[in-house]
């Protein structure tokens, strides 16, 4: 069995928490499929502020992540784990998708425990690149932090590990598990809400005209 650690560096634990200790975050970590811990960056800030940013060189607006404090933090993981793999959420990173999820929670690089360093303020000093593993963006848009990335990377990783998911076979058959191919459409109880009535087909009973309809049905990611 594999269990995937996720160590969180960040500042704001409190923005992560209530989402991992809910839902299916809460029971994949209660049944030691995975776990979950923090290391705020605010305790490897220097002088008596414990300042973890400083003014770009160069000029120009905002704040930037210092070196320091983010070494020491990512050193100190990496003492208890030189294995440890390092993720930056960053808008300017690989475009996450299901492939690289899958290769996480299957343990890539024989690593299983990934520690996700979330920036915050304008940006970070170029320099810590030479200690992260992956860049990862979610998008072509700019967030203020790497939280909601974080817990985006660890959602989708999570539910691909083995015994998460209700059925073993949810994650296999969903959407983008078969490469860009999106879930076909479903359909519960009632059979008629407002007029608008379930495909007969799904009723049929006959399980390869079913799964012709569903194949005929799904869409494409664009
Ligand atoms: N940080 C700010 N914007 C981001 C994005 N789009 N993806 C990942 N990290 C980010």
């Amino acid at each position: 069995m594999n269990m995937i650690k996720f160590t969180i560096i960040t500042l704001f634990q409190e923005a992560l928490k209530p989402y991992l200790e809910s839902s299916m975050m809460y029971k994949a970590a209660h049944k030691g499929l995975v776990e979950f811990d923090f290391v705020d960056l605010r305790e490897f800030g220097l002088g008596p502020h414990k300042s973890v940013d400083d003014t770009p060189y160069g000029g120009g607006d905002g704040m930037l992540l210092r070196c320091e404090p983010v070494f020491n933090a990512i050193e100190s993981v990496k003492k208890k784990n030189p294995k440890a793999k390092v993720i930056l959420p960053t808008p300017v990173g690989d475009i996450w998708n299901q492939d690289m999820a899958r290769k996480f929670a299957n343990g890539n690089d024989s690593s299983c425990h990934y520690v996700i360093l979330c920036p915050h303020y304008e940006g970070y000093d170029e320099r810590i690149l030479s200690i992260v593993d992956y860049k990862v963006s979610l998008g072509k848009y700019v967030l203020t932090g790497g939280e909601l990335p974080a817990l985006i990377i660890i959602d989708s990783v999570v539910r691909l590990i083995p015994g998460v998911l209700g059925g073993e076979n949810s994650a296999a058959i969903e959407s983008f598990s078969d490469g860009d191919n999106l879930e076909y459409p479903q359909y519960t109880k009632p059979y008629d809400f407002r007029g608008m009535t379930v495909p007969d087909v799904l009723l049929s009973g006959n399980h390869g005209e079913i799964a012709k309809w569903r194949k005929s049905h799904s869409g494409k990611a664009k």
